[in-house]
């Protein structure tokens, strides 16, 4: 499976943040933000990985991220000119999922629970048409909605809707079959001029290919959209850190858990960093896993 991060937008509802520097590329806390959405596609397993942002913001991407062979990666850019929705990334991106399965996910979504990476991997395999990932939340109102019934199974998906059937956010992490380049292309712009990942969801679901993963209780799904979700997606992360002593979505540390680099090669990427306690947590961890630098 391949996989798209998706970092475009202009980031309105952040302004005056985001006029100067693209949102994904915003701290959360002690990591760009862009760090916690792609160890989500480390952690499914996924290696080769498309960045997809503006034109004036990759730039900053490639510093930031390079070719993705320090972590054991292979990373891919592309620009969206414009904020044409996030179907579009399958439009841009035809051509680096060829005939794969692609899971995408959203820039700035931060996804944390026990044994997620167990559940993704499992999620990966079991593929069959479209795979979504739902969290309960308080204002179902400002995200994509699905339904299920009786039984867990998913009957409808709508974006934004003013009256939600249920309180159940379609998280900003997609799984698909090779379909997906097909069906982003057959859509139609919405009332907002967006080519919307809804649509997408709605047609495998027209097919009877849509599964609605439940991440209820136990796991949080944190959202960046606003100055408040910003921060206290911060502070959790912070709290969270220093009470358990460990470090999330630390791509080295990722990217070493799942054998992509070698305890030797963490602890250099560390050691780069050693000025930082980011730094230093990964020379630890490098240590922890037998590294001799
Ligand atoms: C997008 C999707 C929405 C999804 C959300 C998750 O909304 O359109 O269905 O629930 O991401 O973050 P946006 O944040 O672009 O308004």
């Amino acid at each position: 499976m391949k996989g798209i991060v998706l970092a475009g937008g202009s980031g309105t509802r952040l302004h005056p943040i985001t006029q100067a520097v693209s949102k994904q590329l915003l701290p959360v806390y002690d990591k760009p933000m862009i760090y916690y959405p792609l160890s989500v596609l480390m952690l499914a397993g996924i290696r080769e990985i498309l960045i997809i942002s503006t034109p004036t913001d990759l730039p900053n991407f490639r510093r930031l991220l390079g070719d993705g062979g320090q972590w054991g990666l292979e990373f891919g850019y592309a620009e969206q000119p414009s904020p044409n929705g996030l179907a579009e990334a399958f439009v841009i991106g035809a051509d680096f999922v060829g005939d794969q399965d692609v899971a995408l996910v959203l820039g700035d979504n931060i996804f944390y629970g026990q044994g997620f990476g167990g559940r993704l991997r499992q999620e990966v395999s079991a593929l069959d048409g479209c795979t979504l990932f739902g969290y309960p939340v308080r204002d179902p109102q400002r995200y994509g909605v699905g339904e299920v019934d009786g039984t867990g199974r998913l009957v409808a998906i709508e974006e934004k809707p003013a009256r939600p059937r249920s309180n159940k956010a379609i998280t900003g992490l997609y799984f698909y079959d090779r379909q997906v380049v097909d069906i982003a292309r057959s859509l139609r712009p919405s009332t907002r001029g967006e080519l919307e990942i809804t649509d997408v969801n709605r047609a495998y679901l027209e097919q009877d290919r849509a599964r609605l993963v439940d991440l209820g209780r136990g796991f949080a799904w944190l959202d960046t959209g606003t100055h408040d979700s910003l921060l206290e997606a911060a502070q959790f992360v912070q709290v969270l850190e220093h009470r358990t002593g460990i470090r999330i979505a630390c791509v080295e540390e990722v990217a070493l858990q799942m054998g992509y680099i070698t305890a030797d090669e963490c602890h250099a990427l560390g050691s780069k960093l050693a000025k930082s306690g980011y730094g230093e947590y990964v020379m630890n961890v490098a240590a922890a896993a037998g590294a001799t630098g």
